[in-house]
């Protein structure tokens, strides 16, 4: 285990299990329609890697990537797009794919974004769910895990940009996050 995490929260096996059981569902509910996977950059990468090859029907998929306005940017929820989907998604069936939603503001913000181009539907489906933090309601319609208000990462989480390639799901020690640089 990495020197700087406290402890596995989701193992390997549980990941892959949970991704297989979410692709399956999935599959079922956009059986015979045209499906676009949009990963939400960074953090999602890991999860859409492997969400995407436990589907059993033909998606497409595509990224975005946002980031906050400055530091006020986590109480008005507003983000700034640095990189758009490469294609229109005028009706288009568009499932949104996080690692973990936490206050729910950038799900939020890009809800109405996508919403607002005409796609035939929009759908959440996140890895991680952590409820205790949220500020605005935002419909989650595909969760994996519902965790604890811990700092996690791994699997494509980071904290400073680091830790994200590290396999499992873990409890990073406070002694990391809490240090002053
Ligand atoms: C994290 C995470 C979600 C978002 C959730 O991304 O990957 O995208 O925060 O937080 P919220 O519900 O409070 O808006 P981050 O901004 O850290 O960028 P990253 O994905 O590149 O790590
Ligand atoms: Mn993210
Ligand atoms: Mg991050």
């Amino acid at each position: 285990m990495h020197p700087d995490v406290e402890k596995v929260l989701i193992s390997r096996m549980e990941i892959d299990e949970k991704v297989h059981e979410l692709g399956n569902i999935l599959s079922r509910d956009y059986a015979g329609k045209e499906l676009l996977m949009v990963g939400i950059l960074k953090g999602a990468v890991v999860f859409m890697a492997d969400l995407a090859r436990a589907m059993n029907i033909d998606v497409r998929i595509d990224f975005m990537a946002v980031s906050s306005y400055g530091a006020s940017s986590k109480s008005t929820g507003v983000v700034r797009i640095l990189k758009d989907l490469d294609k229109s998604i005028e009706n288009c069936h568009v499932l949104i794919v996080e690692d973990i939603v936490d206050t729910g503001l950038t799900l939020n913000y890009l809800l109405d974004i996508l919403q607002a181009r005409n796609p035939a539907s929009v759908r959440i489906c996140t890895l991680l769910d952590k409820p205790s933090r949220r500020e605005v309601n935002v419909p989650v319609d595909y969760n994996g895990f519902a965790i604890p208000d811990k700092f996690v990462v791994g699997y494509g989480l980071d904290y400073n940009e680091k830790y994200r390639h590290l396999p499992e799901i873990y409890v990073l020690k406070k002694e990391i996050y809490q240090s002053v640089k």
